[in-house]
């Protein structure tokens, strides 16, 4: 594929970067076809040093150019930011496992589009992870992904904007492409301080092969050729390909100024959750 715009490939393992070419320089000016089909093709696209928006008003009108935004009961944009007693693990400062979004809701978001209002310190964590999947089995050997593909996963999760469970394959086709891909919520160490932990479980093997099973996926999304640590910086605007990368979170330090803005995009047509089973709306009561 060739662009008119020059991105820089890749950002570390996978990825691609395009950084204003001058101060003020303003990225709605960047045709947002090439963006997508940037994201599409090296599933992360980081866009720096572009004039910042605004507000989120202005964040979400130009989200809208890249399709159509899946509204939340709070509306186009998620602050993410940490709160004084956060009831979910989202709004804390701890870390968050590899996940995909709209895994508990009725449809599934191509484009996450991540907007940096304030970063973290250097040395104060808070990256956000995400893992290429596509290239983890691509890499893999025949005897595990032989066993990753007999794993389903299935996860409960209430929280305050849906009470859902999910299955789904870890290793499933891309809905578009037909790729494969993983969709995989990691475990959580029962030890480890995690606010509003899901319920999951993990059917296909017997129960001895599931240590092994969740030791070798979890061994290859983080290898350092599929995971990008992205440490941002403020101003930064990351769009990720949601149906490939999984992401989750570094635990950063507690009342650091991290400060994100998110918008979820759907596909073109838009893609109704395959591992919807239960739910997907607010809880009841
Ligand atoms: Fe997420």
């Amino acid at each position: 594929m060739t662009t008119s715009i020059p991105a820089r490939l890749p950002l570390a393992g996978y990825g691609a970067l395009i950084e204003a070419s001058s101060t003020g320089e303003r990225l709605e000016e960047l045709p947002v076809g090439e963006l997508r089909e940037l994201v599409r093709a090296h599933h992360l696209l980081l866009l720096r040093g572009f004039s910042a928006f605004a507000d989120a008003e202005e964040l979400t009108a130009y989200c809208a150019r890249w399709g159509e935004i899946s509204m939340w009961p709070f509306g186009a944009v998620l602050e993410l930011v940490e709160h004084e007693n956060p009831e979910d693990h989202i709004f804390d400062h701890r870390h968050v496992p590899l996940h995909w979004d709209g895994m508990y809701r009725p449809q599934v978001p191509e484009f996450q589009l991540f907007h940096c209002v304030s970063a973290p310190g250097h040395d104060q964590g808070g990256g956000t992870v995400f893992s290429q999947t596509s290239a983890v089995l691509r890499d893999a050997g025949p005897a595990v992904r032989e066993l990753w593909e007999q794993v389903t996963g299935i996860y409960r999760r209430k929280m305050e904007y849906y009470d859902s469970t999910a299955v789904s394959p870890v290793v499933t086709a891309h809905p578009v492409t037909a790729e494969p891909v993983i969709r995989y919520n990691e475990p959580v160490a029962p030890d480890d301080e995690f606010i509003n932990h899901p319920d999951l479980e993990f059917t296909g093997v017997p129960a001895e092969r599931l240590p092994e099973f969740h030791r070798s996926m979890s061994a290859a999304l983080r290898a350092p050729e599929h995971m990008y640590t992205h440490r941002w910086r403020t101003g930064d605007l990351v769009i990720a390909d949601n149906y490939t990368l999984l992401h989750g979170r570094e635990a950063f330090t507690s009342r650091a100024p991290r400060h994100l803005r998110r918008v979820h995009v759907l596909g073109t047509p838009p893609l109704d959750n395959p591992a919807l089973r239960v739910g997907g709306g607010p809880p009841p009561g």
